[in-house]
């Protein structure tokens, strides 16, 4: 059957609930169009995928790049059009798993690319496969979003050129929404900052260590961005005061200028006073508190419930429960995330496509529940429904049997838990592991060559 046949019924069991018999009238649009916002690994993940189904499709990016996070911009606050610079990449990144779990399908990562990749030798395997398969004709690039609405069932996408400030609408039957969720900072609030007479930036205006030579630097906050901005600064600082209050065991053994420290309780002219009442003199402060996630251009008609903690409700992860022709792509956290991204592009063309159909409105929302009522029984907050953690490999198998897609194979999971133990281990040497697969449930780790042990 054809694709447009799935999305109407979808549409149907939405809008009728799902006591809509089998039989209602099989409306055909006979041209299907999707949008896809964004050009990163999510956007151009799936633009080749709807482009190898001859799906009919846009891609629209705000800026004249592809790749997204992936391009270091070497500047803080708007680009030369006056968009908010998107990237939060900075000078010194490697990737924090190895490459094989950096691949994206049926395009191999290069024999030569070191086992971390440099941000700059991954923007590059981006950029390669945009190229291999042809996608930027694909693309209108400098045409940011500014509103996607549902109305009379479809959905009608805003977007404004950003040298001519011309804005178009166009109407589409599914939206693809790409534009990824590590760009709008989330700043703590903090008593007496406004005293504080050093700098203060947020992780996403980090870009280089150098500034920061013999500063007395304060970095707050113990996720990715926080453990490598803080190796990254250390090098250089006088003192790194690191302040956090994560419950997780740091095995790495710091630098002797390096000194933990509890939550902030207050700023003053000259420094920090922390929650055990010591205090630092602190030059620069750096917010590594996270981002938000954040999607201005969608307006409430989509159906979603936005805060800057969660998107809900979604069905497997991305699906827009209330308007199934919508997916948000990449909301899984704590995952090979590209491999999730291709993995999320492949069921969303398949949907498209009409390869299957989503289940009813009341049997999505009962899975969405089942996860969150898991949550709650915690008593964690929601932000953790996009948490796939553990679930990983789970995801997959799941997405493979609803969609017919083909399955990312189990080892992807197993070598980003040894990847995070050995990051837990030190920071400082678990990126000389190389990793290599051998087959769908097993790697290989080695070490300089030696210390081979094999991990099933
Ligand atoms: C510092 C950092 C390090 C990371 N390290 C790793 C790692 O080691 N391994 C890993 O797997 N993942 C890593 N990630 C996660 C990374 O975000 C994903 O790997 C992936 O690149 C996300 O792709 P995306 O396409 O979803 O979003 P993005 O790469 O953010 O791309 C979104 C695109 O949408 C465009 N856009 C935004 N709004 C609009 C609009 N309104 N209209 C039009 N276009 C718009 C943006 O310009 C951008 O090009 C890292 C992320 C960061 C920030
Ligand atoms: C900030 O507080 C500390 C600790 O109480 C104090 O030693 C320091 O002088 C204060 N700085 C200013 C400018 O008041
Ligand atoms: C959809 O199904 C066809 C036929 O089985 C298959 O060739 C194609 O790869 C599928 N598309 C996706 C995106 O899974």
């Amino acid at each position: 059957m054809n694709l447009l046949y799935s999305v109407l019924v979808s549409i149907l069991l939405v809008d009728f609930n799902n006591a809509v018999p089998s039989k209602i009238s099989k409306k055909i649009v006979p041209n299907p169009r999707v949008c896809v916002i964004g050009a990163g690994v999510a956007g151009l993940t799936s633009a080749r995928y709807l482009q190898e189904e001859g799906i009919s499709f846009t891609v629209l990016e705000a800026t004249r790049y592809v790749g997204g996070t992936w391009r270091y911009d070497p500047r803080v606050g708007t680009d030369e059009n006056g968009l908010p610079l998107h990237t939060s990449m900075y000078k010194h990144l490697r990737t924090n798993l190895p490459k094989p779990t950096m691949e994206l399908r049926g395009f191999p990562v290069p024999e030569d690319m070191p086992s971390f990749p440099s941000w700059k030798v991954y923007y590059k395997y981006i950029q390669d496969y945009a190229k291999h398969f042809d996608l930027a004709r694909h693309i209108k690039f400098l045409h940011n979003v500014i509103l996607v609405s549902r109305e009379d069932n479809v959905w009608k996408v805003k977007y404004q050129n950003v040298l001519s400030g011309e804005e178009f609408e166009e109407q589409f039957d599914f939206v693809i929404v790409g534009t990824g969720h590590y760009s709008k900072p989330k700043y703590p609030n903090m008593p007496n900052e406004e005293h504080f007479t050093g700098t203060v930036i947020h992780s996403h205006d980090y870009k280089e260590p150098e500034i920061y030579k013999d500063r007395r630097v304060l970095i707050v906050g113990a996720g990715p961005s926080g453990m490598d901005i803080t190796i990254d600064v250390a090098n250089y600082a006088k003192t790194l005061v690191h302040s956090h209050h994560s419950k997780i065991k740091f095995n790495t053994v710091f630098p002797k200028n390096y000194i933990r420290k509890p939550d902030v309780k207050e700023f003053n002219a000259t420094g920090v006073i922390f929650q055990d009442g010591s205090y630092e003199d602190i030059d620069d402060v750096i917010y590594c508190t996270g981002f938000q996630y954040y999607y201005p251009f969608l307006d409430k008609s989509c159906g979603l419930d936005l805060s800057p903690k969660s998107v809900t409700p979604l069905y497997k992860y991305m699906v827009n429960i209330r308007q199934p022709t919508m997916v948000v792509m990449g909301l899984t956290v704590r995952a090979c995330l590209v491999v999730a991204l291709d993995a999320q592009s492949r069921y969303a063309t398949a949907l498209v496509k009409g390869n299957f159909t989503l289940p009813s409105h009341d049997e999505m929302m009962e899975e969405w529940n089942r996860r969150a009522d898991v949550i709650r029984a915690k008593g964690r907050p929601l932000s953790d429904i996009h948490f796939l953690a553990e679930k990983e490999d789970e995801y997959y198998a799941s997405l493979t049997e609803e969609s017919g897609i083909e399955r990312v194979p189990p080892v992807m999971f197993k070598i980003r838990s040894v990847d995070t133990q050995a990051k837990l281990d030190d920071l400082y040497t678990y990126r000389d592991y190389v990793y290599t697969i051998i087959d769908k449930d097993t790697f290989v780790r080695t070490l300089e060559d030696k210390d081979v042990n094999r991990i099933r």
